[in-house]
């Protein structure tokens, strides 16, 4: 298997190129747009000064092993002490948790040398940079390029004439929830065949204990067993804290690395500075554990593999990961359940996981280099190169922001074969399944597979069918991950018409795609019971959040009376999706009246052309009015076509460098709503010039952390720097799945008949 890797690749790269007209995911794809603009700046042949290039862009963190909220090692590329983008000399880290004050740097040392011939180079992480230089081997690979697809980030080095790619795989499988599941991701290390003819090539990697505990100063132990065709060594907290965290790590289950066994591969453990001495002075390692279980930064422990490079062996493939057992517990009336990883349902033990992960590498990199080349595809179709790498960097991102598993039954029980989705809110602040962050997400699962969002709908409606939540509206969240406790006092953070908009819409967003009429009906009653309250607090909203929270409260908040307007149109398709005529007409006739009435009070003519106001009240305001996306991807028709118009005109008013704000109260912007903005504009250039804003943002190489969701639009910094606002760091937060706007739009468009070019005014 490993033997044709590179053929495999090669392969992939040939099976991908398919016709433009075919179907992907159901979806006919439209005739390309008649223009195309001058890209920005995209560029594969510009080199820096140390000689990478870097292509799609070098991005703000550049992402590793991004695969749960408990496995997410990004390299951070921007800012100033940043890599800028390159893997040898810097360690990777989680996420990385950055925050006002934080002095940790939250490492995850993950080292590489591969060493050819008599020399040794450091190509990952800074193995070299401390006391190892005094054996002379203080050289570093040569890195020549960077890419990123949707699943993968490559390193292209050259080292004493020899080339070779690090690839980091985080696999991305939407139709296959079991694998989905799998906190595992992929390092593959593969040298050009030909200069195995005459050189002698061998390639060492290890992880340290800050992978198994997020507090250095912990105990942990360690195992290393062969079984299962691979080497695994598991790495864990000695005192372990199930359903734990620190500073953001779990602190319960193992960090695992593992490889397949075969001829040229040995395992180690020791100190770190031994156990890559030895590497360096022999080319592989010896094959001795150490037992001495000690402190993380203890002459700190490290695990690793040496594996020695042939012409019928050119690459050395490892799997990262870290598995737990529970995952998460999820309240009940019968008291909190425990729920397991979806994929223990096919493989009770994490070893058999852990191998069949392993040893369907080639398969994995084929499966990923078509998923990639069809999501480069359909991006460029619908908004050009830039698009593609805002999505292409979002990918990972989403999809490791929440975990399946498995489901409960009827009984209240752990029910092993159903499925639910859980998602941990990624630094604003942990909270479990808030309904305000899946709902920015759910764009990419509607892309990907809608199925996805039913499952992470589950736990909600479940909760809420529960009798549990006592208020009228949906709860805000389930709790602290991976503690779905619930809010059985009602005292959730309030959001009401935020939340009761949400699931309306993401519910009828589904059904569209799905057709799965059982599932309404199984829900019908508090989608009703949702809607109700909309119908009574939702045109007016009292003073409350909005999803913005970070903006504090406001009465009549123009944008939130029309999500709640949308929920309720959405509840009357979903009534007419099942046969109930008389709610259908009903919520149609109020959501009509209702769009009629927030026309009269939100509109205001003062300023630059007719606008919609931030609230009914404030004459001189404005926000971005990202909720319009929902009457047009959910083809509602509540608003007119003049409206679309008339905002489209007047954010090309209030445009920054870097984009636009998300009212006139600041600076800042939020990425994931100007996506729903650009969805929802009427000429292409708008909506272009907000991808490609958006795409300037990215490069300008002002922020050094994964995909941030809120910036400055004059500078491309974080809020709180060079005088504007105050710091907000949100990073590698689930709603960048919000960026799929524009593909779920098409998505949309397709099942419900739109013609997408009817968007457009010529
Ligand atoms: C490294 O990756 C590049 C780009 O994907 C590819 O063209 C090249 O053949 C790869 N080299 C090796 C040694 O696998
Ligand atoms: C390997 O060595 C042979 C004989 O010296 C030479 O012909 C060949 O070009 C070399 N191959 C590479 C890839 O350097
Ligand atoms: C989850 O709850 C457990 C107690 O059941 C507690 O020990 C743990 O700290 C909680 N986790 C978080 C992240 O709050
Ligand atoms: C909200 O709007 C309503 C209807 O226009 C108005 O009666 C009310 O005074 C407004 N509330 C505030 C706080 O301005």
């Amino acid at each position: 298997m490993l033997l044709s890797l590179v053929a495999l690749l090669a392969t992939a790269a040939a099976a991908v190129a398919r016709p433009a007209d075919q179907t992907v995911f159901g979806v006919p794809a439209p005739p390309s747009p008649p223009h195309r603009r001058p890209s920005v700046e995209l560029s594969s042949s510009r080199h820096d000064s140390h000689g990478s290039t870097f292509s799609p862009l070098l991005p703000p963190a550049i992402p590793l092993a991004v695969k749960s909220p408990y496995l997410n090692a990004w390299l951070s590329a921007g800012g100033d002490d940043g890599s800028k983008g390159y893997l040898a000399g810097s360690w990777a880290r989680h996420w990385p948790v950055h925050y006002a004050g934080s002095q940790r740097d939250h490492r995850l040392s993950w080292a590489g040398l591969i060493r050819i011939d008599d020399e040794v180079f450091e190509f990952l992480g800074a193995p070299l940079s401390g006391a190892l230089s005094f054996l002379g081997s203080d050289k570093v690979a040569q890195q020549t390029a960077f890419t990123y697809t949707a699943t993968r980030s490559i390193f292209t080095f050259e080292a004493a004439g020899v080339e070779f790619n690090a690839t980091f795989l985080s696999p991305v499988t939407p139709n296959d929830v079991v694998r989905q599941s799998l906190p595992f991701s992929y390092l593959v290390v593969d040298v050009n065949r030909h200069a195995l003819e005459n050189r002698t090539v061998s390639v060492y990697t290890d992880i340290s204990g800050e992978w198994a505990t997020g507090d250095s100063s912990i105990d942990i132990t360690w195992t290393y067993k062969s079984e299962a065709g691979i080497g695994t060594h598991a790495v864990s907290r000695k005192k372990q804290l199930v359903f734990g965290e620190h500073a953001e790590q779990a602190e319960w289950g193992h960090a695992v690395y593992a490889t397949a066994l075969r001829k040229g591969v040995v395992a180690g453990s020791g100190s770190a500075d031994k156990l890559r001495a030895r590497f360096i002075r022999h080319g592989k390692l010896d094959g001795t554990h150490d037992v001495r279980y000690r402190r993380v930064d203890n002459d700190q422990p490290v695990f690793g593999f040496s594996v020695t490079l042939s012409e019928q062996e050119p690459a050395a493939i490892f799997t990262i990961g870290h598995v737990r057992d529970p995952y998460v517990n999820y309240v009940t009336p019968k008291g909190q359940v425990s729920l397991s990883g979806a994929w223990t349902t096919r493989w009770p033990h994490y070893v058999d996981a852990l191998s069949a992960f392993q040893l369907s590498a080639s398969r994995a990199l084929l499966e990923a280099a078509r998923f990639d080349a069809t999501l480069r595809e359909d991006a460029r179709r619908v908004s050009g190169d830039a698009y593609a790498a805002i999505v292409e960097l979002s990918t990972r991102q989403a999809f490791a922001t929440f975990e399946l598993t498995t489901g409960v039954g009827d009984d209240w029980k752990e029910d092993r074969d159903e499925v639910m989705a859980h998602l941990k809110e990624i630094s604003s602040n942990g909270d479990m399944t808030t309904i305000d962050v899946v709902f920015p997400l759910h764009p990419i699962l509607l892309y990907a597979n809608p199925t996805l969002l039913a499952h992470l709908l589950e736990p909600l409606l479940r909760y809420t069918h529960s009798g549990l939540y006592p208020n009228r509206w949906p709860v805000h969240d389930l709790g602290t991950y991976p503690n779905a406790t619930g809010y059985n006092r009602g005292d959730d953070e309030p959001m009401p018409v935020e939340e009761g908009g949400n699931m309306l819409w993401m519910s009828l967003a589904y059904f569209q795609l799905s057709g799965d009429v059982k599932w309404v009906e199984k829900h019908y009653d508090v989608l009703k019971q949702w809607t109700t309250f909309l119908a009574e607090d939702g045109l007016v909203p009292a003073e409350q959040l909005s999803t913005d929270d970070f903006a504090g409260t406001l009465a009549n908040q123009t944008n939130l009376a029309m999500k709640a307007i949308v929920g309720i149109g959405a509840m009357a398709e979903l009534a007419k999706g099942i046969g109930r005529w008389t709610d259908w007409v009903h919520y149609r006739a109020v959501a009509e009246a209702f769009a009629t009435e927030w026309t009269k009070m939100a509109m205001t003519e003062s300023g630059e052309g007719r606008h919609a106001k931030l609230s009914y009240q404030d004459e001189d305001s404005w926000g971005i009015l990202y909720n319009l996306f929902g009457d047009r991807a959910l083809n509602l028709k509540l608003f007119d076509q003049e409206l679309y118009e008339e905002q489209a005109a007047f954010y090309q008013h209030k445009l920054e460098r870097y984009g636009l704000p998300l009212d006139h109260r600041h600076r800042w912007a939020k990425t994931d709503w100007q996506m729903f903005a650009a969805a929802s504009s009427t000429t292409r250039k708008g909506r272009d010039g907000f991808v490609d804003s958006l795409v300037d943002f990215l490069a300008a190489g002002k922020v050094d952390a994964p995909f941030p969701d809120l910036y400055e639009t004059p500078t491309a910094t974080f809020p709180g720097r060079e005088g504007l606002d105050w710091p907000i760091y949100f990073i590698a937060r689930p709603v960048v799945g919000g960026h799929f706007a524009l593909l779920s739009l098409e998505a949309a468009d397709a099942v419900n008949g739109v013609d997408p070019e009817e968007r457009f005014r010529a």
